[in-house]
């Protein structure tokens, strides 16, 4: 296990209350991993869940996926950046000017956070995408709106492990990509359509991997965040 392999993994800490979120924080604390903050966490807890994680050492992801208009969405990037998160992410389809001002907004901080942006959510196929009016296949999408990220200077992409190979042959290795959806071999897929091993997602280049259930739901959540990150430790991933 090398501390750049833990340092790959994030934790999805999708619990209702602060103290479920914090017990497993408390066992997670010490490993390298970040953690993950979304919207049911942080709708009940307030920026003072991120506090409390960031007070036990942990790297927080706030996934709030901004989407709205630049100016909006640009002081809410500021917002996080004062709370000390590690990343913060937007919905790239939010457009260029949104993602532009987002970016904007952080440059001010000496350290900002890592600012990615969504792609295609995964939960969205292609009869979905039509019904919204973009008639093209996922992929596609999701090369559009990358390169549109890499373009307005962002550091990355959210996107499946299946998208990994074409974000990065389209933006470069140093564009992050980060992936849920990833599953140990064996484990239960829970509802993720489209899943990858550690080891797979690694190797097809994800810089980040986010796991949620596999590991919070373990009976030794520390132990399967170690074996998921000695996985990750034999293969490097390509752009770090
Ligand atoms: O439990 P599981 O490993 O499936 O958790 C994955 C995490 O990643 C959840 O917090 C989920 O909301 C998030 N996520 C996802 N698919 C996306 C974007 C985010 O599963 N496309």
């Amino acid at each position: 296990m090398t501390s750049s392999a833990s340092a790959a993994i994030i934790v999805a800490l999708d619990f209702s209350t602060g103290p479920q979120a914090l017990t497993l924080a408390d066992q997670l604390a010490g490993s390298g991993c970040a953690v993950k903050v979304g919207k049911e966490l942080f709708t009940r807890e307030g920026p003072a869940i991120c506090a409390a994680l960031q007070q036990r050492g942990l790297r927080v992801f706030l996934d709030l996926k901004f989407h709205d208009i630049p100016n909006t969405v640009a002081a809410a990037c500021r917002a996080a950046a004062e709370l000390g998160v590690w990343m913060v992410n937007v919905h790239a389809s939010g457009g260029r000017e949104m993602l532009v001002a987002a970016r904007a907004a952080l440059e001010a901080y000496a350290t900002r956070p890592l600012l990615v942006a969504v792609t295609v959510l995964t939960s969205l196929d292609q009869a979905a995408l039509a019904e919204v009016g973009i008639a093209v296949q996922p992929a596609d999408q999701v090369a559009r709106l990358a390169q549109l990220t890499l373009a307005a200077g962002l550091d990355g992409v959210v996107c499946s492990p299946q998208e990994i190979a074409l974000v990065k042959a389209l933006c470069g290795p140093r564009f992050l990509a980060v992936t849920p959806g990833v599953r140990p071999a064996g484990s239960a897929s829970d509802d993720q359509q489209r899943v990858a091993t550690p080891r797979s997602a690694r190797a097809a280049g994800a810089d980040y991997l986010v796991i949620g259930r596999p590991i919070t739901r373990a009976a030794d959540p520390l132990r399967t965040l170690v074996e998921i990150t000695a996985e990750v430790a034999e293969t490097p991933a390509r752009s770090v």
